[in-house]
């Protein structure tokens, strides 16, 4: 049995997640259906979950495999026999036991915490480059050149989006992998193409095809560069970036394939590119529209940490995760048949008031106890690079907060990007004094 929450009176919203209201602020849709049909059975067949406690069990449990359809079935029409298929069957985040257990403990062998601790300073040093570039000659004495004269305490504008969180987890992920600075214009496009491969089902031809060439580029580009990173008879060099750890990897046995490390190289720009652009841009929109919690930041910089992770909480940059039965289950006292797909939401789940208190507020203090969010799934397909996305956000927020002042938004209702799975926004432009 479960507890069935009284229901939420009112209209019924659109049952559409991409209709103009529900993209917007798909936060009241997602009560509603919590509140009302916390197991609807969709249309289309589909099984919709928005209660947090299911989404924490499914994604938790065995039965429940991440493998979609589109690869199982070869949905994308005439893609059956296409290489991005063929790469798409060696990627972790879609793979079950024992493949994904042996793969996931391959890269995270070289993707340790430690290996992303080490990554602070070069994080900190491209934030202030990309805010050194936005910011006007002079500006963090305080003065700023407009029109040839020095304004002393202007006021400087900035799209949070194109000149920082869109750079940087790509730069990021470039050190990482050791891509030559040059290559990372590329990347920006290619991995947001690739990236709207997640919607599946929910995406246009066009933007299939983008994606399909996009994955295909970046397979062809991290398979040269593998070849360059072999070390060579006379190549002394240690190497400590994370590719060639993986291919000491692949060379150490026979556990990681060749498809295997060039589709997992991939993987981590599609995964973590448009994931961090969106926290990042989600969370300075919901600072500046509760100027209080803002304020409390700068005040207390200490509050970095938990305050990311209420951003994550507040408003996901990944809001559903879906997942296929295996078997015939009971979620939440209600019968499933195997090969049924549950999409959990995942945005929704993180606002539920049976498992956070007061869920619609935003706290940057909130204690870590009262805010266990699935932003990041949970179990085994727990994100691998949640660690290097929190450094990033505290990083870079940190950094803004501190090198501004008198933040404010110049665009009150910016555009929602057109993604199912991701959440972000177009544009965000902010004004600001700089800080002496
Ligand atoms: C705020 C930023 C991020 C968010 C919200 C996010 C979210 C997620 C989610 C929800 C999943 C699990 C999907 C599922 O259960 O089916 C996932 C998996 C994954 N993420 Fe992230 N991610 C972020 C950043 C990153 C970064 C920076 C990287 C690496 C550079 C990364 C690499 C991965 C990988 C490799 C997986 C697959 C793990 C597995 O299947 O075992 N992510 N991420």
């Amino acid at each position: 049995m479960t507890n069935v929450p009284p229901r939420r009176s009112g209209p019924q919203p659109a049952m559409d997640p991409l209709a103009p209201e529900n993209r917007a602020d798909p936060y009241p849709f997602y009560h509603w259906l919590r509140e009302n049909d916390p197991i609807r059975h969709a249309v289309d067949g589909s099984w919709i979950l928005s209660r947090y406690a299911d989404g924490a069990a499914v994604l938790r449990d065995a039965r429940f495999s991440p493998n979609p359809a589109w690869l199982r079935e070869g949905a994308v029409k005439g893609a059956e026999n296409h290489p991005v298929r063929q790469v798409g069957t060696s990627l972790m985040m879609f793979l079950d036991p024992p493949d994904h257990t042996r793969l996931r403990s391959l890269v995270s062998k070289a993707f340790t915490p430690r290996m992303v601790e080490t990554m602070r300073a070069q994080i900190q040093r491209l934030v202030d480059e990309l805010l050194d570039a936005a910011l006007p000659a002079g500006a963090m004495d305080g003065r700023v050149e407009m029109d040839g004269r020095v304004e002393i305490d202007g006021r400087v504008e900035m799209d949070i989006v194109a000149d920082l969180a869109y750079p940087l987890p790509v730069a990021v992920i470039c050190e990482l992998l050791g891509v030559p600075p040059f290559d990372r214009e590329l990347f920006r496009q290619l991995s947001s193409d690739a990236s709207r491969l997640l919607d599946g089902g929910a995406l246009d031809k066009a933007s299939q095809e983008r994606g399909m060439v996009a994955g295909m580029q970046l397979f062809q580009y991290f398979t040269d560069l593998v070849e360059q990173r072999r070390p060579h008879p006379g190549d002394d060099l240690p190497r400590h970036d994370l590719l060639s750890a993986m291919i000491a990897a692949e060379e150490a046995g026979d556990r990681l394939s060749h498809a295997e490390l060039i589709t997992t190289a991939t993987l981590l720009f599609v995964a973590g590119h448009e994931t961090t652009s969106n926290l990042i841009g989600n969370g300075v929109l919901a600072l500046l529209r509760h100027p209080g919690e803002l304020r409390r930041l700068q005040d207390d910089p200490g509050l970095i940490r938990s305050a990311v992770e209420e951003l994550l909480r507040y408003d996901s940059p990944v809001q559903y995760v879906a997942r296929i039965t295996t078997e015939d289950v009971e979620v939440g006292g209600v019968p499933i048949p195997a090969g049924e797909q549950l999409i959990c939401i995942v945005g929704g789940m993180n606002r539920d008031p049976a498992q956070f208190p007061d869920p619609d507020r935003l706290d940057v203090g909130r204690p870590e106890r009262e805010n266990r969010h699935l932003s990041f799934s949970a179990g085994p397909h727990f994100c691998l690079g949640a660690s290097l996305a929190r450094l990033e956000a505290q990083v870079a927020l940190g950094t803004l907060l501190r090198r501004t002042r008198d933040l404010e938004l110049l665009t009150p209702e910016p555009r929602v990007r057109e993604h199912f799975v991701l959440r972000g926004v177009h544009e965000l432009r902010v004004g600001f004094s700089p800080a002496a």
